[in-house]
């Protein structure tokens, strides 16, 4: 969910309207706004997306203030109902609060306040929050105190933000787990779950820290943790501007991202090799001996970002030696995982918030591992619990289904697989040299790729109407196989499947049907050559029973013409960079499929970018 909260000289709705717009990637199930006027406290909310909450405020406009808050919703506890829908308000309508996160204990909170003869009418875990927080200012008479007093007897995770009819001038905050950044204006102060909401009016920023409670005024604000004691807070500069978070010209955030990944993988190079072409990651805070001396490496995410692991493994394996596992972070803990002060755990977030992958680097560190944060989000929680963080400086991305943050987490993880390879002196010294030659020019290759996508969106366009495509990968074209079928999932919401091309014969081959589209990786023919003819036969084999292949071959890979019903060429590239290019069109061909179909493109139906509930 996405939360905003202001108090200035501006119009409260205005700002955090405006706020909610650049947040609704972080859900968009309903949304809803409170502000305070005229000693009272008007609220409305509407299911759907923020339009519907426009729209409703265009009817009914409510009186106009200086304070306000706002939600945009991804549902968890009841359906996107209007009555679900954030803000949740106590009986005298005092009070509102919108939330992000699960509570718990909530059911034992809505029982106990039931008894003391309070009306709770929706099904969210929130409105008990506003009920207990009416409560507590009935007695105390301070909205920040009412605050600390309520987030002690809360479990769960949660992001809070609350106003009080008798308090006109503030807003509350408080943190647990999920979110929650202030904006330091002059005369104004801003609360968010991301600093895109607040950085139109300042790029003043503070991070809050876990547990913390903030009350925030028009001329600043006092941070505290649960029992009132007076809390650090880091105060940053935001080195983005709000036109990285509009769409320049393009009809989605998707297509402008796509567009923006050449230079986005160049920056996440940046400054990390240098002249000599040695490798300078000085981020890597994680003492040298402790990188020579790990024994195995596990990598935790979730979504793409488990894809970018994925295709990781082959990298570090190969280039260090050392056996590396990837697991899905939401499976990670359960399991029990071994894991000691030897062994170095990569966590892979785009955001930094998705809170499965928070859960599991947690774990991993109760457990006496190392953590190595690989992260598009500066100041995020997932690299502020790190031991270290290597930013992919892929800038904000908003279009749910995430691109450049992928092919700028898949940079990430060669430099580090590069970085481990040199420090743990294996014996492909010549090949790491060679290998960051070529990722330092890869950049352009991506631009060459982008500029020959046409015949790729002919082609999606003209499978509009299929139900289903399957997407075969060998080796490392087996990850890029998933997450292409991932981004068709996500955006154009067909069946869609990747599978290892070898495991075929193994069942799968059972769904080949006339005409269904197969989308095959097909790995370089130079190098590991036995791969590419592996994968060549494989597509005979599908084609034989009348599947309408999709081929993704290197430029001069002639052995695959025979059988491609469609050609798309990418680059030569080293076998374990292959993904970086590989990977784009299919990007391309999902983003294209959707719009054939309708779909909303930056906001896919029951996806949200930011996933902070387990
Ligand atoms: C959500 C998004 C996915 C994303 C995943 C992990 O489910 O819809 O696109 O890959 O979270 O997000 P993260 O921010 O941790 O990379």
């Amino acid at each position: 969910c996405g939360i905003v909260g202001y108090v200035g000289g501006q119009s409260a709705l205005d700002v955090v309207i405006a706020g909610l717009k650049r947040l609704e990637y972080r859900g968009y199930d309903s949304a809803g706004v409170a502000v305070l006027a005229d000693g009272g406290l008007a609220a409305a909310k509407k299911a759907g997306k923020l339009v519907n909450l426009e729209k409703t405020l265009v009817e009914r406009p409510l009186p106009s203030g200086t304070t306000g808050i706002g939600h945009t919703r991804w549902a968890t506890h009841g359906g996107p109902t209007d009555v679900n829908a954030h803000p949740h308000l106590d009986n005298a309508g005092r009070v509102a609060v919108v939330h992000n996160g699960i509570i718990e204990n909530f059911a034992a909170l809505r029982a106990e306040l039931a008894g003391r003869g309070h009306d709770l009418e929706s099904e969210t875990d929130t409105e008990a929050v506003a009920h207990l927080l009416a409560e507590a200012f009935s007695s105390c008479g301070d909205l920040a105190e009412s605050m600390r007093q309520v987030c002690r007897r809360l479990e769960g995770a949660f992001t809070l933000v609350a106003v009080h009819a008798d308090e006109p001038d503030v807003v509350v905050g408080a943190r647990r787990n999920s979110p929650l950044v202030v904006g330091v204006g002059d005369g104004e102060s801003f609360l968010a779950s991301d600093v895109a909401a607040f950085i139109a009016h300042t790029r003043s920023a503070i991070e809050l820290g876990q547990d913390q409670v903030v009350e925030l005024r028009r001329d600043g604000v006092v941070v505290t943790d649960f029992d009132g004691a007076p809390a650090e807070v880091r105060a940053y500069h935001v080195d983005w501007d709000a036109s990285a978070a509009e769409k320049g010209g393009y009809d989605y955030f998707m297509l402008k991202e796509i567009a923006e990944q050449p230079k986005a993988v160049a920056d996440t190079l940046l400054g990390r090799i240098d002249a000599e072409g040695s490798l300078t990651l000085d981020e890597v805070r994680i003492p040298a001996s402790v990188l020579r001396e790990a024994d195995k490496v596990v990598i935790v995410a979730c979504g793409t970002a488990f894809h970018a692991g994925l295709i990781a493994k082959y990298a570090i394996e190969h280039w260090t030696r050392m056996p590396c596992e990837v697991e899905l972070a939401s499976e990670f803990r359960y399991r029990d995982p071994i894991l000691d002060r030897r062994t170095l755990v990569i966590a892979i977030s785009q955001s930094g918030e998705t809170m499965d992958t928070l859960m599991a680097l947690r774990h991993a560190r109760e457990q006496g591992a190392k953590v190595l944060a690989i992260c598009n989000t500066n100041g995020s929680t997932i690299p502020r619990e790190s031991d270290a963080v290597l930013y992919t400086h892929a800038g904000p991305e908003v279009a749910v289904a995430s691109t450049k943050a992928f092919l700028t987490q898949l940079v990430a993880c060669y430099l580090v697989a590069l970085y481990l390879g040199q420090r743990r002196g294996t014996k492909w010294g010549d090949e790491i040299r060679a290998v960051i030659r070529d990722l330092s020019r890869i950049s352009c290759e991506v631009e060459r790729v982008l500029e020959t996508m046409e015949p790729v969106r002919a082609l999606a366009r003209s499978l509009k109407d299929k139900r289903t495509v399957l997407f075969l990968g060998r080796h490392v074209g087996y990850p890029v196989a998933l997450e292409g079928a991932l981004k068709l999932k996500e955006l154009a919401y067909m069946h869609a499947e990747g599978f290892a091309a070898g495991e075929l014969k193994h069942g799968p081959i059972a769904l080949i049907e006339e005409d269904l589209p197969v989308v095959v990786v097909v790995p370089s023919p130079r190098g590991r050559s036995v791969l590419h003819d592996k994968i060549v036969s494989n597509i005979q084999e599908i084609r034989a029973r009348g599947a309408r292949t999709i081929v993704i071959a290197e430029e001069g890979d002639d052995a695959v013409v025979p059988y491609a019903d469609h050609l798309i060429r990418i680059p030569a590239t080293p076998t374990l960079l292959q993904p970086l290019v590989a990977t784009v069109p299919l990007q391309v061909f999902a983003c294209e499929l959707a719009t054939a179909r309708g779909n909303e493109v930056d906001q896919p139906r029951n996806l949200a970018k930011s996933v902070t509930v387990e």
